[in-house]
């Protein structure tokens, strides 16, 4: 049988479960609306994120004030990382984000729907496909993302 062509629009996205999320038993109520939404889970782990990690992953924050802040919160307990893939990932994961103060999210995204403050936001989602193929070779080695099938495939665009 021949293989399905690959989706010109299928993405992975790099998604963080924060140390707040675990905190409050929410890690399964986040990666199941993620699922829910069709995205396919690709690599997930567990590990508490070390402070040279934190600081190439938030790089690009490193002259704003909060990114001490944000350090010290991101290494502060354990975190999930996942890889999501599926079609247009990283516009479909940021939408369910939802804005990233928590205050201006729209109730129904998951920021909105369980957050209050700004600096404990839940989840983090690469904000581009570009930032997102970084990302995700910060957290994970090739031999632990699996390109598996699904047959629900077949009913993806
Ligand atoms: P993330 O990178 O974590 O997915 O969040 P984001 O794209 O929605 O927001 P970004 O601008 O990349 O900011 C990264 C994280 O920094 C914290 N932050 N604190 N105190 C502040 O004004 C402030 N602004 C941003 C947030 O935790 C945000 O998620
Ligand atoms: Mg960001």
């Amino acid at each position: 049988m021949q293989a399905k062509q690959s989706n010109p629009n299928e993405q992975r996205s790099l998604v963080l479960i924060k140390p707040d999320a675990i905190q409050r038993g929410l890690a399964g109520e986040i990666i199941s609306r993620l699922e829910r939404r069709g995205l396919k889970i690709v690599a997930m782990k567990m590990l508490q994120m070390d402070k040279t990690l934190a600081q190439r992953h938030y790089a690009i924050h490193k002259d704003k004030a909060f990114f001490n802040e944000l350090v010290n919160f991101i290494t502060s307990s354990p975190i999930i990382a996942l890889v999501f893939q599926g079609k247009d990932a990283v516009e479909i994961i940021r939408q369910t984000m939802g804005e990233t103060d928590p205050a201006k999210a729209l109730p129904g995204t998951i920021r909105g729907d369980f957050g209050l403050d700004i600096e404990h936001n839940l989840i983090h989602g690469s904000d581009s496909v570009e930032n997102a193929s970084k990302e995700i070779n910060l957290f994970f080695s090739a031999e632990e993302i699996f390109d598996y099938h699904k047959d629900i495939d077949r009913w993806a665009g």
